[in-house]
């Protein structure tokens, strides 16, 4: 497996998978990127040109996908519209990337009979209740929420049937909430970050009860590296690190490790239909492939993190007025169409 090609590789997580492959192999990686609003090719400064070569174009582009795939002996693939806030405002482009491109990919990977492993998200399995014992496991039904999720969970189905179908050789990865270096300030943490570095008050969804589970983005990639040389092709693994906190708990750690007081944040109007908790159960990954993550202290990964935007702004700088537009037009426009929170068979 030299050569791997990578889509998504300017995004936050596919970025930090290339960083960890740079240093953990030889592969002479290919990144497939469309560097929407989510990517950066800043992302993958310092790497060597010889280690990267970077193609700025759309997976949903066939004969582009097709001459690339043609090319690796292994694709792995982030590539995604991946904010739940953006996808109930716009859904189009989750259709669009994260299915017609997952479809397009897995065209090209059958046509050349190339090892594929697409990479995916807990949230395809819906949301647990606060104090349910129980957490996802490989065989949790599919019971997705948002649009961003529903076209997640669509792609994982593609990709099974696929398998199934046409014998291509993949597997498939459903993580939990990740966090660190390189992720757009639209998401929760460094949203949160970025905005007490500009001194605003964090904004928390709703009272901060919403449990996710944490697990830093290189843990993340050492998973989806075993995966990718160990793992059973047709299998789907979970990938977390048992770490349960819920919002309101992730939001005073980052206020206290950046000295403000406890209460300095503002509630606002939480997101709709948004998923009360995440909890992944990870021990087939542990079990059948020995990984295990190697941070385990979220306090201590969230100061690392801290530290990185406040040492990196010329990173961050240029999308944080954006993304802070757009959520006051996604606030206007919830404010005006009266969002849904409903769940089918709840009556609502
Ligand atoms: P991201 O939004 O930071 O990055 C996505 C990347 O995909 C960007 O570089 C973007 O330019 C690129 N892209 C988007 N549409 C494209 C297209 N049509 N063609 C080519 N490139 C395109 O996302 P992320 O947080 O790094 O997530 C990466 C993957 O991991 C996604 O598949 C996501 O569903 C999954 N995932 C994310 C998390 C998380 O906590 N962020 C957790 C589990 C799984
Ligand atoms: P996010 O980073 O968008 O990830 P996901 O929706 O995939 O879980 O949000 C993480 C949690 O943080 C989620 O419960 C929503 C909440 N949240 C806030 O409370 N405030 C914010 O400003 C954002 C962006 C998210």
């Amino acid at each position: 497996m030299k050569r791997i090609l990578i889509t998504g590789g300017a995004g936050f997580i596919g970025a930090n998978f290339v960083h960890y492959l740079i240093e953990h192999s030889d592969a002479e990686i290919t990144v497939l990127d469309a560097l929407t609003y989510a990517g950066n090719k800043e992302s993958l400064r310092g790497i060597p040109a010889a280690r990267l070569h970077l193609v700025v174009g759309d997976i949903t582009d066939a004969p582009l996908v097709g001459q690339l795939v043609a090319a690796a002996d292994a694709v792995v693939h982030f590539a995604a519209e991946s904010h739940n806030d953006n996808s109930l405002f716009d859904p189009r482009p989750f259709l669009d990337t994260n299915v017609v491109g997952t479809y397009t990919l897995l065209e090209a990977v059958r046509r050349h009979d190339t090892r594929f492993h697409h990479i995916s998200t807990d949230e395809v399995y819906g949301d647990l209740a606060l104090d349910d014992p129980a957490r996802f496991t490989e065989s949790t039904p599919y019971n997705p929420s948002s649009p961003y999720s529903s076209t997640k969970a669509a792609s994982d189905l593609l990709v099974r049937a696929w398998v199934r179908s046409f014998g291509v050789r993949a597997t498939i990865s459903n993580c939990s909430n990740n966090y660190g270096p390189y992720q757009h300030v639209e998401k929760f943490i460094p949203r949160q970050i970025t905005n007490i570095l500009h001194g605003v008050r964090p904004k928390l969804y709703g009272a901060g009860a919403n449990v996710r589970d944490w697990i830093h983005v290189e843990d993340h990639s050492s998973a989806v590296w075993e995966i990718l040389r160990r793992g059973t092709v047709g299998r789907t693994y979970l990938v977390g690190a048992d770490g349960e906190k819920s919002n309101r708990e992730v939001l005073g750690l980052i206020l206290g490790l950046m000295g403000q007081d406890p209460g300095a944040f503002d509630t606002v109007a939480d997101r709709a239909g948004h998923d009360l908790r995440y909890g992944i159960d990870a021990t087939v990954l542990r079990e059948e492939l020995g990984w295990s993550p190697a941070h385990r202290d979220l306090s201590a990964g969230l100061a690392r993190t801290i530290d990185w935007y406040r040492r990196n702004p010329w990173w961050w700088e240029g999308s944080k007025a954006g993304t802070e537009d757009r959520y006051l037009q996604q606030a206007a426009a919830q404010g005006a169409e009266g969002h849904g929170t409903g769940k089918i068979g709840d009556g609502a």
